[in-house]
C-alpha cells in the first residue's frame, strides 16, 4: 500500500490543506504517488458524510446509544445537576466522555450549550473511534486522537489489514480496532471505566473485564468481539471501488439503554436490546424439593459484572410467582408494574421483603444513600463509596460463578415460574431528578421494563423433583428481527410470513 511521506503529513497537520491538494493532483504537476483523499477533516467529522458509502454502518450507529448519548435527557439533565451542585467544578467531565468531539473541537466546557453545539459532535461519533491512535491510560477516556501528535488525521483506521484505498479518505490497519487484539478492549475500556472527581471508582467495566477469563489467553476475548457481531457483507457501497466481501461488524452496541425521546429507528435498537438480554444472562436452575422450597441459580454470560457500568441506575431483578392448581398466587416476589420502584425504601411498607435485585449503591462522605455520582464518596462504613450485588463475571474455568436463592413457598404449589426482568434506570433515581426539577417527568413514562425472554423457567408438580435445567426458548430471531427493520432490502427479513 502507498504510504504517504512524512513531509506530508505534516504539511496536512498544519491544516494548509489547499496547498497540499494541488501538488497531490498528477494535472497540476504533483507527485502521482502521494495520495491525497478528497474528503477534508471537516466533511470526515460528520457522519452524514459516510452514509452514502457505509450506509449499514451510519445506520446502525445512528440507532445506538453511542450517537444518543449527548442527546439523552437522563445525560443532560444530570450533567446540569451535577455542574449546579458542584458550581461548575464538574467541567467537561461528564461531555468528554458523551460527546469527545466537542469538547477536542472547543465547542463546550462543559455540555451545558449543547444547543450551540454542531450535530456532528455529539455522542461518540465515527471520526472519534476511528482516529483513535493510542490509549494513555485505562479509565476517563484517555484516548489519543491522530492529527493531535501528527499521524495523519484524515485516514480511517479499523481492522481491515488489507482494506480499499477509496478516493474518499486514507485507509490503515489498527491494532486499537482488530477485535483479534487485545489492545481493542483497552480502546472500548478506557472510556468504559469511570473514576469520579472524588476518587470513586464508579463504572468499573474494563477493570473488571481485566479481572476475567476473557482477558487471559486461555478465555480470550475482546469487547467488540462479544459486542460487534461479524456478519458477511461489504464494508463499503463505492462503485468506484473494487471492494470484496467480507466479515462487518456491528455498530448497534445494543446493552441495556434505549432511546427514551425522539430517535431514528428506535424500534430496532429496543429489539436489538431484547436479543443482547435474552442472550446476556441464564437462569440455570431452578430446584424444586417436596418442602416448596426453590433454589434458584443464575449466571451471566458477560465479560464483566452484570450489570456493569452503570450499575447504580441499573435494576435487574427476578420474578418468582407459585401458583396452586387452581391458578391463584400462593406466594410472588418480584411482580413489580409498569410505573412502580422496583426497590422501594426499607421503611416504605410495600417493600419486596424477598426481592432478589441485582443493582450498586451509592453513598456519600456520611455514608448515606445517594443517587447522583459525583456525590458519591469513600466513607468509613463504605471505603469504596459504593456497594454493589451484582452478578458476578468468571474469572476461570474452575470456579462457578453462578449465585443462588432459595424461595420458600408456605405451601407446596402446583406450578412456579420464574423470569428476569431489567430496567436501564431505576424510577427512583429519576423521581430524584424530576423532584430537583432537572427532568421532564415524561421521560419517566418512557422508561421500559424489559422482561428477559428466554429466562422463563416453568416447574409444574406432576413433572416431579428433578431440577429444571434449561429455559424456555427466546422468539427472537436474533440478529435477523432487528436487521430487517434497519435494512428491509437486506435479506434479513422472514419471507414466510
Ligand atoms: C466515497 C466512498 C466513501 C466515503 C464517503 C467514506 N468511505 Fe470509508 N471506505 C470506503 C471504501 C471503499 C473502503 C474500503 C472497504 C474495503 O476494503 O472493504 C472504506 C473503508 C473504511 C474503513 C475501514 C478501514 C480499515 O482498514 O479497516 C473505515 C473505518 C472507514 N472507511 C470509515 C469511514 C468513515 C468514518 C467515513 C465518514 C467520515 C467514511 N469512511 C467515508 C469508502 C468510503
Ligand atoms: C468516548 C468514550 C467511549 C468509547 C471509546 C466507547 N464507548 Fe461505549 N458508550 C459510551 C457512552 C457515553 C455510552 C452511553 C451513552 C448513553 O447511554 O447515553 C456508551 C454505551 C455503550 C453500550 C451500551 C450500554 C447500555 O447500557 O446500553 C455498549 C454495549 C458500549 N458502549 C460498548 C462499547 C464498545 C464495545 C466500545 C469499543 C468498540 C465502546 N463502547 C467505546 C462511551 C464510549
Ligand atoms: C465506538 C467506536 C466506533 C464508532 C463510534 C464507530 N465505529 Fe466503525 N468500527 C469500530 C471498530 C472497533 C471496528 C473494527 C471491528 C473489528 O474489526 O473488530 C469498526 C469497523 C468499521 C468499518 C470496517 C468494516 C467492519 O465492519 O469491520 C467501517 C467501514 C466502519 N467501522 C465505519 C464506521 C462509520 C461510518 C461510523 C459512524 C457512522 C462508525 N464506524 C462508528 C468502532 C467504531
Ligand atoms: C464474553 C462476552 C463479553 C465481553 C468480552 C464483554 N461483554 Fe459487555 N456484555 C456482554 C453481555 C452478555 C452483556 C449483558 C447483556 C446486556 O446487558 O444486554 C454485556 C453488557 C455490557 C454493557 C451494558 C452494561 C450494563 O449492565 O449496563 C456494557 C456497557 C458493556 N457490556 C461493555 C463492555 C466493554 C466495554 C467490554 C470490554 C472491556 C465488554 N463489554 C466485554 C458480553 C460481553
Ligand atoms: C469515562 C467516560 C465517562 C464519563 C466521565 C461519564 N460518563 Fe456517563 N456513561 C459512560 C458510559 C461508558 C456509559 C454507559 C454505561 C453502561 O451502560 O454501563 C454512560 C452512561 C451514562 C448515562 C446513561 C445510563 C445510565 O443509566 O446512567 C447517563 C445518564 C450518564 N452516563 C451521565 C453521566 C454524567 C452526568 C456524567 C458526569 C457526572 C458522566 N456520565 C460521566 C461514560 C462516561
Amino acid at each position: 500500500m502507498k504510504r504517504r511521506p512524512d513531509l506530508f503529513r505534516s504539511c496536512t497537520l498544519l491544516l494548509a490543506l489547499w496547498a497540499c491538494d494541488s501538488t497531490d493532483d498528477p494535472a497540476n504537476g504533483g507527485d502521482a504517488d502521494v495520495f491525497m483523499p478528497e474528503l477534508t477533516r471537516e466533511e470526515l467529522k460528520d457522519p452524514e458524510t459516510c452514509k452514502d458509502c457505509h450506509p449499514r454502518h451510519y445506520r446502525e450507529w445512528r440507532s445506538s446509544m453511542h450517537a444518543y448519548a449527548a442527546q439523552d435527557p437522563v445525560f443532560l439533565a444530570m450533567n446540569r445537576r451535577g455542574q449546579e451542585e458542584t458550581g461548575g467544578e464538574l467541567g467537561d467531565f461528564c461531555i468528554g466522555c458523551h460527546a469527545p468531539m466537542a469538547v477536542l473541537e472547543g465547542s463546550t466546557t462543559d455540555g451545558l450549550n449543547l444547543d450551540e453545539v454542531p450535530d456532528h459532535e455529539k455522542g461518540i461519533t465515527c471520526y472519534f473511534c476511528h482516529n483513535v491512535v493510542d490509549v494513555e491510560g485505562d479509565h476517563n477516556n484517555p484516548l489519543v486522537l491522530a492529527g493531535e501528535d501528527g499521524l495523519g488525521d484524515l485516514t480511517m483506521r479499523g481492522g481491515i489489514d488489507d482494506p480499499v484505498r477509496p478516493a474518499a479518505h486514507d485507509v490503515g490497519y489498527s491494532e486499537w480496532h482488530d477485535r483479534n487484539s487485545p489492545k481493542s478492549s483497552l480502546m472500548c475500556g478506557a472510556c468504559h471505566d469511570i473514576v469520579t472527581p472524588a476518587g470513586v471508582h464508579l463504572e468499573r467495566t474494563f477493570e473488571e473485564y481485566k479481572e476475567s477469563i476473557f482477558a487471559d489467553p486461555v478465555g480470550f476475548e475482546t469487547c467488540s468481539g462479544c459486542h460487534m457481531a461479524g456478519r458477511r457483507g461489504v464494508a463499503a457501497d463505492d462503485p468506484d471501488s473494487m471492494v470484496p466481501s467480507r466479515t462487518i461488524h456491528e455498530h448497534l452496541w445494543a446493552g441495556v439503554d434505549v432511546a427514551l425521546d425522539e430517535f431514528p429507528d428506535k424500534e430496532a435498537q429496543r429489539l436489538a436490546v431484547e436479543c443482547e438480554l435474552a442472550n446476556g444472562t441464564r437462569t440455570f436452575s431452578l430446584e424444586p424439593n417436596p418442602l416448596g422450597e426453590f433454589v434458584v441459580t443464575l449466571e451471566t454470560n458477560a465479560g464483566h459484572a452484570q450489570p456493569s457500568g452503570a450499575a447504580q441506575d441499573r435494576r435487574m431483578w427476578l420474578e418468582f410467582i407459585a401458583y396452586d392448581a387452581d391458578d391463584n398466587i400462593l406466594f410472588q416476589s418480584g411482580v413489580v408494574a409498569d410505573d412502580e420502584i422496583v426497590d422501594k425504601p426499607v421503611d416504605d411498607p410495600e417493600r419486596d421483603p424477598n426481592l432478589w435485585v441485582f443493582r450498586e449503591r451509592l453513598f456519600n462522605a456520611d455514608g448515606e444513600e445517594v443517587h447522583m455520582f459525583w456525590e458519591a464518596a469513600p466513607s468509613d462504613m463504605y471505603p469504596n463509596g459504593t456497594q454493589g450485588s451484582v452478578l458476578p463475571f468468571t474469572t476461570d474455568f474452575t470456579t462457578p460463578h453462578s449465585v443462588s436463592r432459595t424461595y420458600i413457598v408456605p405451601v407446596l404449589p402446583a406450578r412456579v415460574t420464574v423470569q428476569l426482568k431489567m430496567r436501564p434506570m431505576g424510577l427512583d433515581v429519576l423521581d430524584d431528578l424530576i423532584d430537583s426539577g432537572h427532568l421532564d417527568p415524561v421521560i419517566r413514562d418512557a422508561m421500559p421494563t424489559f422482561s428477559m425472554r428466554g429466562t422463563v423457567m416453568e416447574w409444574r408438580q406432576e413433572d416431579g423433583f428433578d431440577p429444571v435445567m434449561s429455559p424456555e426458548r427466546n422468539d427472537l430471531r436474533c440478529p435477523d428481527d432487528y436487521l430487517c427493520l434497519l435494512d428491509p432490502d437486506g435479506g434479513y427479513c422472514d419471507d414466510e410470513e
